[in-house]
């Protein structure tokens, strides 16, 4: 099957992907599911492999091992050009010398589509840029330049549309405008979506699936929502919005027959409730975490309740106007230094710089991580380059030979 008119959106599938260059491991047995149909994101940062594994599901890099299946079927030997996949990349490039409809119609025209050009309209009105068919590329900004990699490759209807930082270019008004618009093309045309950003927002606000990558690996994925009120780890609670995090010992862990479902962490001299169900850990060394709004601050001591949690008395040490909110940075001894949003409901500041308050949060709105905030590097890197290297050059070997 060549890569044709897609009715609708393939499965991804990646099962034990890894990938390594002459002397660093850029993916490590990675396994995903994909499901038809939806909007998914790889967040991560920087160097974490995004952009490594879309250029395996495109073709364009080999895997060192696993297998790559799209729609069911294994196309980890299939040529890119025989794949159900199309890419805009990070670097969007379009032909200079073919004006915009050209560019957009010219993937249609060398299959043989029927009515290239008409396409190519309804593509480029799907970005807003049907006024400019006419024109050059580099008669176009950089933001308009995205969007005509975007419409030439929505135009293909290719089974997985693959998206690495497809609106890095653009300002943050125009950015926040083509999320939405992204958004309703893929409702509209059903595809399946993979889109690769390093910006959690985007991720959260675009993706029913958001994956959150780090060092090579998955380290957990989920719907957004799930994802942000229920981090897994010290990685995806920092990486995806702030958090607060606090490492203690388990004192006491009520069960399914306990008083309370919790565990009660000492921490620093007090006693940090959080719900069992919300704690991927229930005894031993764990780290705790709540997000800086769900925190409440109080300039006075407030009364310990039932199913609250509160530190202090610490000090203000920084306060941060952003508009809709105000971000204090308060110092708790025993703690370190915690943070606090709060909406700005009220002119000025709730509390001022050096003030003395307390904070509480809802016991519910806690959460227990799997492991604590790590330092030190995951992958050494790989010593033995020399393999590697020999095993790459009698694969292209072989592979000339064979050619
Ligand atoms: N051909 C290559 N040879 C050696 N190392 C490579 C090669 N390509 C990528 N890498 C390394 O693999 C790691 C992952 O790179 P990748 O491009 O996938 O990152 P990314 O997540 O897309 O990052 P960014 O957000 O900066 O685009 C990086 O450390 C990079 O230096
Ligand atoms: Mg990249």
């Amino acid at each position: 099957m060549a890569a044709g008119f897609a009715e609708a959106g393939a499965d991804l599938e990646l099962v034990g992907i890894t990938k390594r260059f002459p002397g660093f491991t850029a993916i490590e047995d990675l396994d995903l599911r994909i499901p038809a149909g939806s909007f998914f994101a790889l967040l991560g940062p920087s160097g974490c492999g995004k952009t490594t594994t879309l250029r395996l599901v495109a073709g364009l890099e080999q895997p060192t091992a696993g297998r790559i299946l799209i729609g069911g079927r294994d196309v980890t030997n299939v040529k890119p050009y025989q794949r159900p996949v199309n890419t805009v990349f990070q670097s969007y490039a379009l032909f200079p010398h073919m004006s915009v409809i050209n560019n957009v119609a010219f993937g249609l025209r060398r299959r043989g589509i029927a009515d290239p050009y008409g396409k190519a309209h309804e593509a480029l009105q799907l970005v807003e840029l049907d006024h400019l068919s006419n024109r050059r590329p580099q008669q176009l900004s950089g933001g308009q330049q995205q969007r005509v990699a975007l419409a030439r490759a929505v135009v293909n209807r290719p089974s997985l549309l693959l998206l690495d930082e497809p609106l890095g270019a653009l300002d943050l008004k125009l950015r926040r405008q083509m999320q939405l618009e992204l958004k309703s093309i893929q409702n509209e045309v059903g595809l399946t979506f993979v889109h690769v950003t390093h910006d959690q927002e985007e991720a959260m606000t675009m993706a029913d699936t958001v994956a959150v990558m780090n060092k090579g690996a998955i380290e957990q994925m989920g719907a957004p929502e799930e994802l942000y009120e229920l981090p897994r780890t010290a990685f995806v609670a920092n990486f995806l919005g702030q958090s607060n995090l606090f490492t203690g010992e388990v004192t006491s862990s009520g069960g399914p027959t306990g008083a309370a479902a919790s565990i009660v962490v000492a921490v620093g001299g007090a006693k940090i409730e959080v719900p069992s169900e919300r704690a991927q850990r229930h005894s031993g060394r764990v780290t705790i975490g709540v997000r800086p709004e769900k925190l409440v601050l109080h300039s006075s001591q407030p009364k310990k309740e039932a199913g609250t949690n509160v530190l202090g008395p610490g000090r203000i040490t920084d306060v941060s106007f952003s508009g809709v909110s105000t971000q204090y940075q308060l110092v708790l001894p025993g703690f370190g230094l915690v943070t606090v949003f709060a909406q700005n409901m009220v002119f000025g500041p709730v509390v001022n710089l050096g003030a003395e308050v307390w904070v509480s949060w809802n016991v519910d709105h806690g959460f227990g991580l799997l492991d604590e905030p790590e330092v030190a590097p995951k992958f050494e890197p790989d010593t033995d380059t020399a393999t590697i290297a020999a095993q790459a050059r009698r694969e292209l070997m072989a592979e000339i030979e064979e050619g």
